[in-house]
């Protein structure tokens, strides 16, 4: 015979600890879970209904009003659950956050042409054993002209329209004075690279007043011009392919002597100066391109440094880091680099 009042008890106990554990839910699984526990199949309504049969007679319709009762009340409280739940996801959602959402996946960035030709540059003549130094973009006029043997009104210096800090202190127009700076700071042997950024009034299809530039110092005791050509060869070939073909022609710098500009063959027409029927206009049809200006470091420059020039021969080399990606990229406007169009940026990951 069974217990009818066991049987209240725990109709009664059911429906406090469902009502708890409903008000406390915050997901539609937890509302699932309750449901499934209080009024399912073999929950504990269900477990009080069998025990009906096994009552007196006289208990039975009480008893049964009873686990009525306890019925309609679970489903009220699981209706209201549900109610609640949609209300706080609609609010959640018109306070502009759906946390149903699936997540956005951020865009990945990408280095810079100016950066990844950079980097080439310095891995290839890492390679070839020399060390990356660098230097102030604000310079003094001493490291960026006159130790390298641009005196005060010297012409060459019209070359390079300088912006001024003071009457002693400029943007520096080149990487060479970190020539300077790396003959100062320690004895030949000297193997040194210094890319970064340099300053120049001007404003073209060709022209940033911001371009970078790598410098390239050697100083030994039997440095020559034929080393110079052994590793400029090795660099554009590894930068522009194992075919292309190096010309130097006789230039002057201030700070080196003998002075060479730098050509290589035009990548764009392969040399020919056209490619098919049409002209090439990277190379205006003349098969080379002219990349960097060279030299053997001047016993001047030498002088300023206290290297003795009897004792000392070395060479340098500059050359446009924007210049050279717009050749391997075959871009057209070097204004490009610096607009910061995500399009043109993203070309290059
Ligand atoms: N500094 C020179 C320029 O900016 C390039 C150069 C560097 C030339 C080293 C010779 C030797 O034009």
């Amino acid at each position: 015979m069974a217990d009818a009042q066991a049987i209240r008890d725990e109709l009664a106990s059911l429906a406090i600890e469902a009502r708890d554990a409903l008000s406390k839910a915050t997901s539609e699984d937890e509302v699932e879970e309750a449901r499934v526990r209080y009024l399912g199949r073999k929950g504990r309504l269900a477990q009080c209904m069998a025990a009906m049969p096994g009552l007196d007679a006289s208990e039975r319709p009480a008893v049964g009003q009873a686990a009525n009762q306890a019925k309609a009340e679970l489903n009220t409280l699981l209706d209201e659950a549900k109610q609640r739940l949609a209300r706080e996801k609609a609010k959640a959602a018109s306070a502009g956050f759906d946390p149903t959402m699936p997540g956005r996946a951020p865009a990945p960035g990408s280095l810079h042409p100016v950066t990844l030709v950079m980097e080439e540059l310095c891995s290839v003549l890492q390679r070839l054993g020399f060390d990356v130094v660098s230097g102030p973009e604000i310079e003094t006029d001493w490291h960026n002209f006159e130790a390298l043997n641009m005196p005060p009104d010297h012409p060459a210096r019209d070359m390079q329209d300088t912006l001024y800090v003071t009457d002693s202190v400029v943007l520096r127009t080149h990487t060479s004075p970190l020539q300077i700076r790396s003959m100062l700071a320690t004895e030949p042997p000297v193997a040194v690279i210094a890319p970064g950024r340099v300053f120049r009034r001007d404003s073209d299809l060709t022209h940033t007043p911001m371009f970078h530039q790598i410098e390239g110092l050697l100083v030994d005791t039997a440095s020559s011009l034929a080393d110079l050509r052994g590793v400029l060869s090795s660099l554009c070939r590894q930068l522009f392919g194992p075919d292309t073909k190096l010309r130097f022609r006789p230039s002057f710098f201030p700070f080196t002597e003998p002075s060479v500009e730098v050509d290589i063959s035009c990548s764009i027409c392969g040399g020919h100066g056209g490619v098919g029927q049409d002209p090439c206009r990277t190379c205006k049809e003349s098969g080379w391109i002219e990349i960097l200006g060279a030299g053997m470091v001047d016993p001047e420059v030498f002088r300023h440094v206290g290297y003795d020039p009897e004792r000392y021969t070395g060479w340098a080399f500059g050359l446009g880091i924007e210049r050279v990606a717009m050749l391997k990229y075959g871009i057209g406007d070097i204004r490009m680099y610096f607009e910061n169009d995500l399009r043109f940026l993203g070309q290059f990951a």
